[in-house]
């Protein structure tokens, strides 16, 4: 399931169903983001009709030429929805959007255009274009690059409702309907049009982030085989490895595919053609060879203690592999590769398999422990020293988000100076900004807007631990107070009070309040 294709409810309620929680029927939705959304793809639509007719005018010339240089067809470049943003003047697209009945707000809110004290201008200037469309074809956002030596190569859409670059891969929307059973993983856009020209439909790429979970799940949606195709330097190669991992993760085949001669795979095919890229393919290695074959190359194996460390690592690779057919064949690779008699690669696998099974279970064994005290709190890694003040903080979180009608309440008690932990804080001051503007908003819509899934699904949790207290006046009023004393605390910490001093101190404090009243 794809986040940004649902409707806010459904996302709202399928990020409360992974974090095993119930959605309260006290948040409202509006389907404000669900609107603001379907306005972007349709911007992005209008955006790419005018780049692309840019580029077949007198203005796109130089685009086009660049284009046609770099090998590509006329049938390509309208095949891919390539363009050309202007290349003279600050303002060009956002006409074009105001004259279709856009207005600035929305504008804005594509991603189209940036802001600068001034006021807005294109993003987009002087660039070849390359619409980035999803698997259900709605224009998401663009990737623009450039044809001189602007340091920033390629300009992609910020992140927006509509723009995830995590969660969607380039040409997608092609390759989805391959009939050749796997997906070729690529490094960037002109690689994949490139290939997909040469007749690889189904190359894909990521947007200029390294491999994500998201993608590969959705690439799984798919296929059940991926086959990478990184650049061979040494980045593309680490990438590789990271990616590896990720797309075993899912449970993926994955071969990998050694370009050499030619950086990357658009190089390849311009200097080598599409029969050899073919042969690249049906020689690509499974993921084990690949590994193997990188172990081997850190290794200088005629010197002895080396080639130790280089079977020990090789053997680390082999330590998944349950397959007793497999690791026959993969122990009688390494005894040719190195020169070692297979009996004695065997034992030293079953002792390194302990030795790993035994990290592993200590790793997890820490892992639970520090579950269990609440301490692996990734997104708000203060949450486990200041659980009290975090649960107070939450709690108001979670007033904002469910009665937004009680803000006015909320900040006569408490104000952004009281919270404890930087997480709440952030979020605490998101809502402001938005309540202040107006408490009929839907502040979730400006929080998915803001903040990723899994920081989404982090304050989810927080309203569904609200649902089993009542929220008035009086409430409020007592959340505010712990956390306020919660935060002297803190502050106290800071200075290394021990806790008696503290609670003495605390005393005092509430007596003297006591007598003020
Ligand atoms: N990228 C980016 N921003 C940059 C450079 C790269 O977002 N400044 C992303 C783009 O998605 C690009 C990918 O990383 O497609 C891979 O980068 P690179 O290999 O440099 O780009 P190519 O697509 O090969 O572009 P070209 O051949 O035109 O240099
Ligand atoms: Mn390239």
């Amino acid at each position: 399931m794809k986040m940004e294709n649902l409707s806010y409810r459904e996302a709202v309620e399928h990020l409360a169903s992974i974090a095993g929680l119930s959605v309260p029927k006290s948040v409202s939705f509006d389907g404000e983001i669900g609107r603001l959304r379907k306005d972007i793809y349709e911007m992005n639509r209008i955006a790419a009709r005018y780049f692309h007719d840019i580029l077949m005018s007198d203005k796109g010339k130089p685009a086009l030429d660049y284009l046609l240089n770099r090998g590509l067809s006329m049938k390509t470049i309208v095949n891919f929805g390539l363009g050309a943003s202007p290349p003279e003047g600050w303002y060009n697209l956002i006409n074009h959007l105001r004259s279709k009945g856009y207005n600035n707000n929305q504008i804005r809110q594509s991603g189209l255009a940036s802001t600068s004290d001034k006021g807005m201008f294109d993003r987009f200037r002087n660039r070849v274009m390359f619409p980035i469309i999803d698997h259900r074809n709605n224009v998401i956002g663009f990737g623009g690059r450039t044809m001189e030596n602007d340091p920033a190569k390629y300009l992609n859409t910020s992140e927006n409702v509509a723009f995830k670059k995590g969660s969607n891969l380039y040409a997608l929307n092609f390759a989805k309907s391959t009939k050749t059973g796997s997906l070729i993983l690529c490094e960037g856009y002109m690689d994949v049009i490139s290939l997909h020209q040469a007749g690889f439909n189904s190359a894909v790429a990521t947007l200029g982030t390294a491999l994500t979970l998201d993608q590969a799940r959705l690439m799984k949606r798919m296929t059940d085989n991926v086959i990478i195709c990184y650049d061979s330097d040494e980045a593309g190669r680490n990438a590789t490895k990271r990616a590896i991992d990720i797309l075993k993760s899912v449970d993926l085949n994955v071969r990998v595919i050694t370009v050499t001669g030619g950086k990357d795979p658009d190089e390849f095919i311009k200097t080598h053609g599409a029969q050899k890229f073919a042969a690249l393919l049906t020689g690509s290695v499974n993921h084990i060879d690949y590994r193997l074959d990188e172990v081997k190359r850190k290794y200088n194996t005629d010197i002895d203690n080396e080639k130790v460390s280089c079977i020990n690592e090789m053997l680390g690779v082999l330590s998944d592999i349950t397959n007793k057919v497999e690791i026959e064949i993969y122990i009688d690779k390494i005894s040719k590769m190195l020169n070692v008699s297979t009996e004695n690669l065997l034992a030293e696998l079953n002792s390194v398999k302990k030795k790993i099974n035994r990290i592993r279970e200590n790793k997890q064994k820490k892992e639970e422990l520090e579950n269990l005290k609440g301490m692996n709190d990734k997104i708000n890694p203060q949450r486990s020293k200041y659980l009290k003040a975090s649960r107070a903080e939450e709690d108001i979180i979670s007033i904002l988000i469910n009665y937004p009608e009680k803000y006015k309440k909320v900040l006569e008690n408490v104000n952004e100076t009281d919270f404890v932990t930087d997480f709440n804080r952030s979020v605490f001051v998101v809502l402001c900004e938005k309540l202040e503007q107006n408490t009929n908003s839907n502040v979730l819509h400006t929080l998915s807007a803001l903040f990723d899934s899994d920081k989404i699904g982090k304050i989810m949790s927080y309203i569904s631990s609200l649902e089993a207290i009542e929220v008035n006046d009086d409430k409020i009023k007592q959340i505010a107070t712990t956390l306020k004393e919660e935060k002297i605390k803190a502050t106290m910490n800071g200075l290394s009070i021990n806790d008696n001093d503290f609670s003495s101190r605390l005393d005092d404090l509430r007596k003297n309040r006591k007598r003020d009243k």
